[in-house]
């Protein structure tokens, strides 16, 4: 298991689904945490002794203010995002402009503005999606959202090496979380809809919250220190196969 014992450890989206979990994980193997999110109630519910913190991670002016008050910081799970479906034909603007904030502009403005607040060796773990890796129909924009953000990864694990900071990111298969449920909202038949996600891997299964979270730890902590730019699919071997 691995320990984040001393740590001083940032996870945003930490007020539900995944990042609820990784935070409590984080906290179990000793790490001194900070939530972000945009509603302090539901992070405060993650861990009521955690220092929380509620800003809009794609607001610059927010995210400048909080980096000036913000401790040094020995890893950052940078987790919070968004899904909207349709194509890039059916999709109104306004989808794509939601989706690059919510899933690339916030990453970048949290590693622009906090890059200084991470300690030399530091490690950074983000959430992308195995949709960012492969195409599949009906989610062009986080798609194309998520893959910018495997790219990040690769840009900053080369900016960052000469300070020994790490990056690493985590491509999700589905989880059955919040943002899986609001997909399904919209089916026909959510049931069926639920089913035929559990199936579109190998394994035939939806993964857990804390199958993500244990990678993240260990990505946070010293015993991945080799382990740089890379995009790590957990999916259930879907990327393997499709
Ligand atoms: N679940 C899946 O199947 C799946 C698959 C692939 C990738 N992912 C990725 O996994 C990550 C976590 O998602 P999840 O499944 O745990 O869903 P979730 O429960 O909906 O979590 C998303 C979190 O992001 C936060 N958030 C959203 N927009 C934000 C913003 N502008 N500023 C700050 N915080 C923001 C939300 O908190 P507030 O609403 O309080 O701000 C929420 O806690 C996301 O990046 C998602 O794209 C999920």
């Amino acid at each position: 298991m691995s320990t984040l014992q001393g740590k001083r450890i940032l996870v945003t989206g930490a007020g539900s689904g995944i990042g609820r979990a990784a935070a409590r994980m984080f906290a179990e193997r000793g790490a001194e945490l900070v939530l972000v999110g945009r509603r302090l109630d539901t992070l405060n519910q993650t861990l009521p002794k955690a220092v929380c913190v509620a800003l809009d991670h794609s607001d610059d002016e927010a995210v400048a203010a909080f980096a000036m008050q913000c401790p040094e910081l020995d890893g950052m799970f940078l987790n919070a995002g968004q899904f909207l479906n349709g194509s890039v034909e059916s999709s109104p603007i306004s989808t794509f402009d939601q989706m690059m904030a919510a899933n690339l502009r916030g990453p970048w403005l949290m590693c622009h503005h906090l890059g200084a607040r991470l300690k030399d060796g530091a490690s950074v773990v983000f959430t992308g999606s195995n949709i960012g890796l492969r195409a599949i129909p009906d989610s062009a924009a986080y798609s194309v959202s998520k893959a910018g953000v495997h790219m990040l990864t690769k840009v900053l694990a080369l900016e960052w090496a000469p300070r020994k900071i790490r990056c690493n990111t985590i491509a999700l298969g589905p989880i059955h979380t919040a943002m899986v449920d609001a997909r399904l909202k919209s089916s026909k038949d959510s049931k069926r809809d639920l089913a035929r996600l559990s199936k579109v891997n190998p394994l035939k299964r939806l993964g857990l919250e804390v199958e993500v979270a244990a990678l993240a730890a260990h990505l946070l902590s010293d015993e991945s220190a080799w382990t740089t730019g890379c995009v790590i699919p957990v999916d259930g071997g879907a990327d393997s196969v499709y």
